[in-house]
């Protein structure tokens, strides 16, 4: 975990200490320099998972043999603040973790919680492939947490229980790209058309909703933390050829509508093995889908850009 230091970074590295198979290895890594304190702490609860804790030159050291990456590294949003407003301090800390990753690790999953997501992961897939070892199955960017809101507030909606719920989201991970697919909801014909227009937006806005309510205290941790560790317990699943394990993801994974799309992808024991078509969408979804694809174009654009600069300055 890198960035296991931080409001994400910390919680996440609990829960994969607590669930991991045993005999996994977990190493926490941050600029913050008690690091190896929190992997201390973590060290004492009883599972047979062994936890290292690294920070400053130590980065090599805490990548050596890794099999997933998760990254929750840089800062977060406070209130005013759009995800793209990070991107120039995030996209340098992206770009410098993952060389390091294709320089220790090049066969590990990097799974990308750093916002904003929709440019990070294409600027890390320049990054990889100036180090020569981009393999699109292997990279993710984590848009989970789309979901388990989702299934949170339709579950409510519904007034059914949680663990009933599946909602596919797909697009990307901001504002308008993040586009909850409730069409495909059992109990979605019992919802009227504005309600869905409603519940829509709250999943759209629910990061900026966190925000507000910390009042300039960050954005989303416990919940991401969860949505996280689902995801990248999945992806550890998936590398232990555990069969039909799957989850939205952001991936480069052959969308007709963007190159870089969440979209529901199988882990498999080489990372993603293959996405799984969303179908027939109601013309509402539709129209979103449609609305996304420019927004996403200069997203991925951006990522694409930074990385081009970044490599020119950084040989
Ligand atoms: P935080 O500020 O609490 O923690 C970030 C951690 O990253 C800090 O411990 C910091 O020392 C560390 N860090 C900074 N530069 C680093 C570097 N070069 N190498 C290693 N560690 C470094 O922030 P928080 O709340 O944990 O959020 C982290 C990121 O996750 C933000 O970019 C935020 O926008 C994003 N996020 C993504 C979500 C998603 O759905 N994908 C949801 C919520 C947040």
């Amino acid at each position: 975990v890198l960035g296991a230091a931080g409001g994400i970074g910390q919680p996440l590295s609990m829960i994969l200490k607590n669930n991991l198979p045993a005999g996994s290895k977990l190493s926490l890594y941050d600029v913050a320099p008690f690091t190896p304190g929190v992997a201390t702490d973590l060290s004492h609860i009883p599972t047979d998972v062994e936890v290292s804790g690294f920070t400053g030159d130590d980065l090599p050291k805490a990548l050596e043999c890794c099999d997933v990456v998760v990254i929750p590294a840089g800062v977060a949003r406070k209130p005013g603040m759009t995800r793209d407003d990070l991107f120039n301090i995030n996209a340098s800390i992206i770009a410098n973790l993952v060389r390091n990753c294709a320089r220790v690790c090049p066969k590990a999953c990097i799974c990308i919680i750093t916002n904003p997501v929709n440019s990070t992961v294409p600027l890390a897939a320049e990054v990889l492939k100036s180090e020569g070892v981009y393999d699109k199955h292997r990279l993710f960017g984590v848009s989970a947490l789309d979901v388990l809101r989702s299934e949170t507030f339709l579950a409510a909606e519904l007034g059914i229980s949680n663990q009933r719920i599946l909602v596919p989201v797909i697009g990307g991970h901001s504002g308008t790209t993040i586009i909850p697919l409730l069409s495909k909801v059992i109990g979605y014909e019992q919802i009227s058309e504005d309600r869905i227009k409603a519940l829509t937006e709250r999943i759209q806005n629910a990061g900026t909703e966190v925000v507000e309510a910390k009042a300039g205290a960050g954005s989303a941790t416990l919940s991401m933390a969860t949505a996280g560790a689902r995801f990248a317990l999945k992806v550890v699943k998936g590398l232990m050829g555990e069969p039909g394990v799957n989850e939205y993801s952001y991936v480069e994974g052959g969308s007709k509508v963007s190159s870089f799309f969440a979209q529901s992808v199988v882990f498999g024991v080489n990372g993603w093995e293959r996405v799984l078509d969303y179908g027939k969408v109601s013309a509402y979804e539709q129209s979103l889908i449609d609305g996304a694809a420019s927004q996403l174009a200069t997203n991925i654009n951006k990522g694409v850009e930074f990385a081009k600069k970044w490599l020119s300055e950084n040989k």
